[in-house]
């Protein structure tokens, strides 16, 4: 079958960069999204913007196209029985039973538009609430595209949007209303940090993550990737920490650090004592 060269070098752009890879199957995405920087840019078509990244990828256009390549859908709360699974754990932190340490370090690794890290830090305020602890934590959220960053550090969301898993009385509970979007609260927001990350890069800058959630990201990877990607997360996590991955994100037959236990009906998947311990 014959292809498109300019969706072909677009394409090889986007998985360089950002590991993800568009099939023959998906081009007719990949068509939209260029279609969309083509309006943004006011350019005349597909062939003017190929033609401008021909002269250089430059930092305006190579953060667009990052933007717009990525699927940043999301929602609170998104496959709730993580988050039962995460509940869990994090009660059985407080009642002692879990880490050393008192203070908790939790990172979303493809945090979006931020939906992820505030769902965290509304069930650890629940927790805390509830069982009176005295539990200080940290969330960090990273992402590759500054589009979803920047609402995600804004904290406005539309009402559809505090629908999409949040009930009635945590919407009223820990947000806002201006004239058009609930906006987070600073109780959600103050534990909260923000960054630009690309989970390609070589080195990552962060560590010592009593739970990594990294949801919905590694099914546009290919093997290699993914397999890269888990062994840079894995050295992350402390010793016994936990990494939370998507439905349908299965590590059987990629790793044998990690230890896979069933909770709430969800997979989790604990970084092995002995392993850290050699590392
Ligand atoms: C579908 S969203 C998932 C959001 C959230 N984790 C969830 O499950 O609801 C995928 C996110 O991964 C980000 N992403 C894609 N490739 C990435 C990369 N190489 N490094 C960092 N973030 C990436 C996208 O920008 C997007 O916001």
């Amino acid at each position: 079958m014959s292809r498109d060269p300019i969706l072909d070098f677009f394409a090889k752009y986007i998985e360089s960069e950002l590991g993800m890879v568009y099939s023959d199957s998906n081009y007719f995405q990949l068509q939209n999204r260029l279609e969309e920087i083509v309006k943004l840019k006011n350019l005349s078509g597909v062939q003017e913007l190929y033609q401008t990244a021909q002269k250089g990828m430059g930092g305006c256009l190579k953060q667009l196209l990052l933007d717009v390549a990525t699927n940043n859908e999301t929602s609170f709360f998104r496959d709730p029985k993580y988050f039962n699974a995460f509940g869990s754990l994090v009660e059985k932190h407080i009642k002692g039973d879990l880490f050393r340490e008192k203070e908790l370090r939790v990172w979303s690794a493809a945090s979006s538009t931020g939906q992820e890290a505030l769902s965290i830090a509304i069930l650890l305020n629940e927790l805390k609430a509830k069982h009176s602890a005295n539990m200080p934590f940290s969330i960090l959220g990273t992402d590759i595209s500054e589009r979803a960053l920047e609402k995600a550090r804004e904290a406005k969301y539309f009402q559809l949007e505090v629908q999409r898993g949040l009930s009635t009385p945590q919407i009223l509970k820990y947000f806002s209303k201006d004239e058009r979007q609930w906006m987070a609260s600073s109780e959600l927001t103050k534990n909260i940090q923000y960054k630009k990350m690309n989970l390609r890069d070589t080195h990552y800058p962060y560590d010592g993550f009593h739970f990594i959630f990294c949801r919905n990201v590694l099914i546009y990877q290919s093997v290699e990737n993914k397999i890269d990607i888990l062994n840079k997360l894995t050295a992350r996590l402390v010793p016994g920490g936990f990494l939370i991955l998507g439905v349908g994100e299965s590590l059987i037959g990629l790793r044998q650090d990690l230890e896979t236990s069933m909770l709430d009906n969800a997979v989790v998947y604990r970084k092995k004592e002995q392993v850290l311990k050699a590392a």
